[in-house]
């Protein structure tokens, strides 16, 4: 799927340093970047590899920097980040919803005051390229809203608000994304990630059932990466924060589609609807991307499956990924 995106490689100076590299959304976003030769520097908790590795040959892999410690250390981020000198910062380290909800404090330390952490090592480093991740989940605390609220959505909504006040008090300036339901390869965990486990499912001829219904979205990781990065391509100008939705798709049609591609594939859904908004815009970050360097691409969901199922069956032959991974 990195072929369906056009990076704007011209425009960067200086290696992108990428927080939660090893997680779902840092391995496309490191992969993507790589492949248009942009040094990057990935930083996570721990030198867990898997998912980059599904996507990068170990080879390139090896030759990136590689920082582990925790977000919510502040020493760690500000001595990484003078260390390293990146000209832009891809901040996606978190703890996803069930995490937050298990342990509320770690959540907040991660989500809120890593956050924090980038935010003051950017100012600190006159770094003008910033871009972070909020959630779908933090519309919930917006006024009228009748989604679920969670923590996880409370500590992203509070961290679009921490952007928006290193944008008034210091000139930091951030695109904060919130991606709704991502997949493709690499996405394994969290409340959303089960439309990717049943592409996986169906890679490796096993039965699932979604445990969810109705219309949720389908955005691809490669097109939120893209994203990402042309976020970070041009000296910032302000705080903004944008919806990325990708396409609404009803759950049934993922099955129809999983078994046009997959024949034999047993996949079903039961559940009720997703707690969270069911189709959102994704034209203001579009705009807002083309007026200042160039829209980041999209992929249909149909062709985000097949591409998908296609990369799982490659995973599965070369033996990187076998049933365990469904557990
Ligand atoms: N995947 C989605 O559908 C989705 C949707 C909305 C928002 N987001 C947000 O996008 C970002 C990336 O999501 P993802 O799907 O890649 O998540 P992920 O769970 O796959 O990866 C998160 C990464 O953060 C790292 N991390 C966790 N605690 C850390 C700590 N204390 N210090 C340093 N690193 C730590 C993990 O090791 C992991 O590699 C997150 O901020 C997430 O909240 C994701």
């Amino acid at each position: 799927m990195l072929n369906f995106f056009s990076i704007p490689n011209q425009s960067f100076n200086g290696p992108v340093l990428i927080t939660g590299a090893g997680g779902c959304i840092g391995a496309w976003t490191m992969a993507m970047l790589l492949k248009e030769n942009i040094e990057v520097i990935a930083c996570d908790l721990t030198n867990n590899k898997k998912r980059p590795e599904l996507l990068i040959e170990n080879e390139e892999l090896s030759k990136v920097p590689w920082v582990e410690g925790d977000i919510s250390d502040t020493d760690y981020v500000l001595n990484t980040v003078k260390k390293y000198n990146p000209e832009s910062i891809i901040h996606l380290a978190a703890l996803q919803v069930p995490f937050c909800a298990a342990d509320p404090t770690a959540g907040a330390k991660v989500n809120v005051v890593g956050t924090v952490n980038i935010m003051e090592a950017a100012k600190q480093n006159s770094i003008k390229r910033i871009a972070h991740a909020s959630s779908m989940a933090a519309h919930s605390f917006l006024p009228n809203s009748d989604s679920l609220k969670t923590l996880y959505g409370a500590y992203k909504m509070c961290d679009e608000q921490i952007s928006e006040v290193y944008w008034q008090d210091h000139k930091v300036p951030s695109v904060c994304l919130r991606p709704a339901i991502v997949n493709g390869v690499g996405r394994d965990q969290g409340m959303t990630s089960k439309q990717t486990v049943a592409m996986l499912a169906a890679a490796l001829g096993e039965p699932y059932d979604i445990p969810y219904k109705g219309n949720v979205s389908h955005l691809s990781a490669a097109e939120v990466a893209s994203a990402f990065i042309h976020s970070v391509s041009y000296d910032g100008d302000g705080a903004f924060v944008f919806d990325i939705f990708g396409e609404s798709v009803n759950i049934n049609e993922t099955i129809k589609i999983i078994q046009e591609i997959k024949p034999k594939a047993q996949i079903t859904s039961s559940g009720s609807e997703m707690p969270f908004p069911s189709i959102l815009s994704d034209i203001p970050l579009r705009d807002h991307l083309k007026e200042r360097i160039s829209d980041y691409g999209c992929i249909d969901t149909k062709t985000m499956i097949n591409e998908t199922i296609k990369a799982f069956e490659v995973l599965i032959q070369s033996g990187k990924i076998d049933k365990n991974y469904l557990k």
